[in-house]
């Protein structure tokens, strides 16, 4: 396993591939890697003769008051774990060969998709997202990359990206891995109490609750929302960020469930912030 720590010299591998008629995937992530991570690098192992992971903590994503400093790191083990998936290079740029002095160019969605949702308590969130998201893939040069539907609006606003920009690459959406428990994998639960643990399970519980309502006939989004987001904070550590029933891929808010739909959640189990979802065709 390669580790490439410049845009240069990672261009110049890519070129190198695609020349000699190699496929390339690239899973791009910020390390701290877990199984929801290494299930979409077995996917791109599977379906390409190369596999890049990149890892790289994107400044630009997070706000002025969240994790960026905090955010869990352990590139040794990251490696590890790449190295017995057999994974083939590990790109690990830092962040003045992604930003340098004088960087000025950033790549926005607009509307609907980046402004509700995560977008309305992250702003300038997805900005950071898709910027990031078009260098890695101009300096990876992918035929396919690989994206985890427990970020799904994340995967929403690239799809539209990579629609609009007519960017050369599949995207690959892959399902949510989720602790034997239910709670959704996630690099942020290292930050929970045992505590914390166990009330986090509320997220899973609460959409469980509303996949069982549905089955049971329930079409009215507007009273299906209030009472999740009253089974949430019934839950003494929980306080709701927001949870949203919106279109899977518009991400428009829906009032009857029909069709493609979304339940979103965002929630604060103390001061972490967790999202989880749920998406089924009604
Ligand atoms: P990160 O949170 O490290 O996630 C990297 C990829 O792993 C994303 O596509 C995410 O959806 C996927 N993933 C995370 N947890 C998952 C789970 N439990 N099940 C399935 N997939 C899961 O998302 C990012 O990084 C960044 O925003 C990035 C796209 C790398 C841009 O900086």
């Amino acid at each position: 396993m390669q580790v490439v720590d410049t845009v240069h010299a990672m261009q110049r591998m890519s070129d190198g591939l695609r020349a000699n008629g190699k496929t390339v995937g690239l899973v791009p992530t910020m390390g701290f890697l877990h199984e929801g991570h290494l299930s979409l690098v077995a996917q791109s192992c599977e379906d390409n003769d190369t596999t890049v992971v990149s890892i790289f903590i994107n400044p630009t994503q997070f706000g002025p008051s969240e994790d960026y400093e905090q955010y869990p790191r352990d590139f040794e083990r990251d490696c590890s774990l790449l190295q017995s998936h057999a994974v083939d290079v590990v790109f690990n740029p830092g962040v003045d060969e992604m930003y340098p002095s004088g960087y000025a160019t950033y790549v926005e969605a607009t509307g609907v998709l980046t402004e509700g949702l995560c977008g309305a308590s992250r702003p300038g969130h997805f900005r950071g997202v898709t910027t990031v998201v078009t260098k890695l893939l101009n300096i990876v040069k992918p035929h396919r990359v690989y994206f985890g539907r427990k970020d799904a609006q994340q995967l929403a606003v690239i799809r539209r990206m990579a629609a609009d920009l007519n960017l050369d690459v599949e995207i690959i959406p892959m399902p949510i891995v989720r602790e034997s428990d239910g709670l959704a994998m996630s690099s942020r639960n290292r930050y929970l109490s045992s505590e914390e643990r166990k009330a986090a399970l509320v997220l899973h519980r609460s959409l469980q609750y509303a996949e069982a309502q549905i089955a049971a006939g329930e079409r009215d989004a507007t009273k299906l929302r209030s009472e999740i987001e009253a089974r949430i904070e019934a839950e003494p550590l929980a306080r709701v960020d927001y949870v949203e029933i919106v279109h899977q891929q518009t991400l428009e808010t829906l009032r009857s469930l029909h069709g493609p739909v979304m339940i979103a959640l965002a929630v604060f189990i103390g001061r972490t912030r967790l999202i989880d979802n749920l998406q089924l065709t009604v």
